[in-house]
Order: C-alpha cells, then structure tokens, then sequence
C-alpha cells in the first residue's frame, strides 16, 4: 500500500517537465492517475510507460484556454475512474512563442496578456471550479496549484506570466478558506529554477545566472516538485492548507548578494581564522 492507494489525480500539463515526473511519482505511490496535456501524444506515451511497469495512468487531452475542455475532462475522469480525490494543476503557457513576447508592461501585447490569463489564472480557476463537487464529496481532496517565484518579485520581463501567477496565488488562498470545511485542503507550490527539457531549451542564460542564487548545491529537478506534491496529496498533507509553498533551494531566502560575495568573504575569513567559510 503507497501513500496515494485509493487516490485518483488528475495533472495538468502532465506530459512533460514536472508534470511528467510527478505523474511517475504519484503511480509508484499508488495513485490512480490522469495525465491530461494540450500534446496528447507524449501524454499517451507517459500513460503506457507506467502502465507498462504496473501503474494506472490514463492520458486525456486538455486545453486549458478553453472552459469545454476543461468541462470534459472533468466528465471523462469521473467517467473512467468514478471519483477524484486530487487536482494538481501544473500546467501553464510556457511555450516560447509566447513567453518570448511577454515583456516588459510598456510593451504589453493584450493577446499574450490574455491567452497568459485565460491558460494560467482562469484555467487554475475553472479546473478547481468544476473539480469541487467531486473533490468534496470525497471527504478529503486535495488541491495543489502552480506558481512561481516570479509573482513575488519584480523583474525585468515575463509581466504577463508573473502576475498570472500572482493570481493563482491569491486563488489558492480563497479556495483555502472556502473549502477546507468541507475536506478540501488547497496549497500552491512556487518552484525555483527546475531545469526542463522546454526550459534548458529556451532560457539557458537565465539558468545559468540564477543557479548561484540557490542556497543549495544544484538546481532542482522536477522530481524534487513532485516529492511536495505527493505529500500535499496524500494523507500526510491533511494539516496543510491555504500554504504557499516555496520549494526554491532557498532562493527567495538570502540576499542577492549572498551569492556576489562568497568568495569574497571566504578568503576574508580564511585570512582572518584560517578556516573555510561557509
Ligand atoms: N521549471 C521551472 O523552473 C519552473 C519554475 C517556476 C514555476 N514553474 C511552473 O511549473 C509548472 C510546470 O513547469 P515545467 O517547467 O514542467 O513546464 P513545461 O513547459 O515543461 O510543461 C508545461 C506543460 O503544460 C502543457 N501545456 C501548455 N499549455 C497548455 C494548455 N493550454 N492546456 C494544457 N496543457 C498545456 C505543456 O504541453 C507541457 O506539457 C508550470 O506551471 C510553470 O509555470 C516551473
């Protein structure tokens, strides 16, 4: 028996990057898992790779840009699996085209606003919306959203993106309080810099330059995200409620300059104690 025996979860954007890790992560736990993505096809591939090695894991199709689709995935979830215990809504617009064109407020294109929003914010919202009645009537779902660290500071770019995110944020919150009466807890995790296959293709720079800010020795992986979501999950995250979660190697948690002066301050230390620093 895993942690998840007995728990159906649907992950949107399950077919790549985090999505994907946290979809083997839930199976191996036991959980009963829809991997629901605009690319039906990886999704498809990723649902038979864990059925082949003993998980149940069906692959649906979902666009969360339009309220039809997120309607019948919810259907066809209860149709297949007659229950839901647990939403992890993962998935964003992240592809390049658009996050390429999401700049700075003063040049602020209104459809890469939009299509940000209606994707991010208002596809979070609508999966939660029609996800409920199941999720209550289970008597103790989970809801676990997606946000970034980039609703929390300010940035040069991705001003679309980050307040979308900020939304989601704030949704997490009232879902919180609305709900958590009736068994549903509502978390959202904020990721720091986790390296995907999408984002080592398009951002390699900005990898590189905010892996020093992390107060751990690597970047983290998608498994690292997916290891927070099995917990929020399942019974072990019962306590655990209305939380932004920051699973970021301490990113958010030392000043910029912690990591301008390391070495620095390591040889002022080592000339003044002779001993290494931290
Ligand atoms: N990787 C990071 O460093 C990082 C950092 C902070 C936050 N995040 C957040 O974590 C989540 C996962 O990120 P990732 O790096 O694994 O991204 P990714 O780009 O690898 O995966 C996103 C998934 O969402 C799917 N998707 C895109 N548009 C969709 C739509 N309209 N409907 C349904 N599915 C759609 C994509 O096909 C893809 O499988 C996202 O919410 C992202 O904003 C990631």
């Amino acid at each position: 028996m895993g942690r998840l025996t007995g728990r159906t979860c649907i992950i949107t954007g399950g077919a790549g990057g985090i999505g994907a890790a946290t979809a083997r992560r839930l199976c191996r736990e036991g959980g009963q898992v829809v991997i629901a993505d605009i690319l039906l096809e990886p999704a498809e591939a990723l649902a038979a790779e864990i059925c082949s090695q003993g998980g149940d894991a069906i692959a649906l199709h979902l666009d969360l840009g339009d309220p039809a689709s997120i309607a019948a995935l919810i259907g066809d979830t209860l149709a297949h699996y007659g229950k839901l215990e647990v939403v992890f809504n993962n998935g964003a617009a992240t592809q390049p085209e658009l996050l390429n064109r999401d700049g700075a407020a003063g040049e602020m294109d209104i459809d890469v606003w939009d299509t940000t929003f209606a994707v991010n914010a208002r596809g979070t919202m609508l999966m939660i919306r029609h996800a409920l009645p199941a999720l209550i009537a289970s008597g103790n779902g989970a809801i676990i959203n997606t946000s970034s660290g980039a609703a929390l500071l300010g940035d040069l770019a991705r001003t679309a993106y980050a307040a979308s995110k900020a939304a989601i944020n704030t949704l997490t919150l009232y879902v919180a309080a609305q709900y958590g009466k009736q068994g549903v807890t509502c978390n959202v995790i904020s990721p720091g810099m986790v390296p995907t296959a999408n984002s080592r293709a398009n951002q390699p720079e900005m990898i590189r330059m905010v892996e020093r800010h992390h107060l751990t020795p690597e970047l983290g992986y998608p498994e690292d995200i997916a290891a927070m979501v099995a917990l929020l999950a399942s019974g072990d995250g019962r306590f655990v409620t209305g939380q932004i979660l920051r699973v970021d190697g301490g990113v958010s948690k030392a000043f910029a300059h912690v990591a301008d002066n390391r070495a620095q301050f390591a040889a002022h230390v080592a000339s003044t104690w002779g001993t290494g620093a931290p």
